[in-house]
């Protein structure tokens, strides 16, 4: 039950969001093809715009550790003070992020409110028509 050990790693990583303008906590756990986990949480910023979300935080730590194979992604979020979480799907600029490195027809997204009740996406069903590498080559 990989889903549940990543959205455990989501939970977790939430508790180390820097959230202090929105107060909106969001953890995210990334599985690489080579069995590595890596997680990030969101990080704001007081100009507002350099605000990272958690997702990107998990993609861009691992693609600058020399992973780009991916096989999927849990995400969890909420207000910080929550007890109950709702079920949190990523922005649009992290999908796109996504997209360059993953296959949208076998990439997987757990949004998760709790390692029990969790919805599974694939990226081509959050990006429809999405815009990628291949695009690029016609
Ligand atoms: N956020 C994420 O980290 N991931 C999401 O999927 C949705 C939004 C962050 C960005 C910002 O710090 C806060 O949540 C409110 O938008």
């Amino acid at each position: 039950m990989y889903e549940k050990r990543l959205i455990d790693l989501a939970l977790e990583a939430r508790k180390r969001a820097y959230c202090p303008y929105s107060h909106f906590a969001v953890g995210a756990a990334l599985l690489c093809q080579d069995g590595t986990i890596y997680t990030g949480c969101n990080i704001e910023s007081s100009a507002y715009t350099p605000t990272i979300c958690a997702e990107r935080t998990a993609i861009f730590k691992a693609v600058s550790e020399g992973k780009r194979e991916f096989i999927c992604l849990a995400v969890a979020g909420g207000r910080e003070d929550a007890d109950i979480l709702p079920i949190t799907t990523p922005c649009g600029v992290c999908r796109q992020v996504m997209m360059e490195f993953c296959n949208p027809q076998t990439f997987l997204i757990f949004c998760a409110s709790s390692p029990e009740n969790y919805k599974a996406y694939t990226l081509a069903q959050l990006l429809p028509k999405g815009f990628g590498p291949t695009n690029l080559n016609y």
